[in-house]
């Protein structure tokens, strides 16, 4: 791993938990927090995808909030101006995994340069981090907003390559969405699927170099010798 410079990490569910929405959903809607935060992250990534296809941008937050109020009338809820403000701004407080902290930390005193390359617009890549007090564990947070694309464009994975200026061969990819490591694997990033639920990987002609049950299991690729699957 010694080629690896620099590593570019996803958010929403890599280092930051999308469901930890569920008990701010819980508190409007009680008991259908959980089914509320899965259908309403699965209508937010179909509305980024399907927005790229058409060409008809919208920022992260807007689609957030489109993706929650489909969410809502599916299930017959009734979704009042004030919940939705409540619970989309909830999404600018979620919690990162446990061991992300120390694992950025301990990236960067092995001399790696960190960014973060989100769908998220500046605005909530900027809240999110900052809320968790994570900002200074980063050299670059990137949004797609520049390009009005969505991952997994490759444009979108261009702004790393950019913002580190070294080759993409020199930057590790590192996500939780099976989707947005197929698509890193794809643009030419070497690419770490981080899968702490034990999924399987997409059938979309890529796989993953290596294969990791927590941020912190990533450690050992940067062990003297390259690691393993
Ligand atoms: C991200 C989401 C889509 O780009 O996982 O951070």
């Amino acid at each position: 791993m010694d080629h690896i410079k620099a590593i570019a990490f996803d958010l929403y569910g890599t280092l930051f938990d999308v469901h930890s929405v569920v008990a701010r959903c819980d508190e409007q809607f009680p008991g259908r927090g959980r089914e509320i935060s899965t259908i309403w992250r699965q209508k937010q990534l179909e509305y980024t995808w399907l927005r790229s296809l058409m060409n008809r941008y919208v920022t992260f937050e807007q689609a957030t909030e489109d993706a929650l109020r489909f969410t809502c009338r599916h299930l017959r809820l009734d979704l009042d101006s004030e919940a939705c403000k409540t619970l989309c701004e909830a999404y600018l407080r979620l919690q990162p995994f446990p061991e992300v902290p120390e694992t950025l930390r301990e990236l960067r005193r092995r001399g790696l340069k960190l960014a973060m390359l989100s769908n998220g617009s500046p605005h909530s890549i900027g809240a999110v981090v900052g809320n968790a007090g994570l900002r200074g564990e980063f050299d670059y947070l990137l949004s797609v907003d520049p390009v009005r694309v969505y991952k997994p464009d490759d444009r979108a994975y261009l702004l790393a390559e950019k913002a580190f200026g070294v080759g993409r061969s020199s930057i590790l990819f590192v996500s939780s969405n099976a989707w947005d490591a197929t698509g890193a694997r794809y643009f030419g990033f070497p690419t770490c699927w981080i899968n702490r639920s034990g999924s399987v990987f997409e059938e979309m002609g890529q796989t993953p170099d290596w294969q990791r049950g927590g941020l912190d299991e990533m450690l050992s690729l940067f062990d003297s010798g390259a690691a393993g699957r």
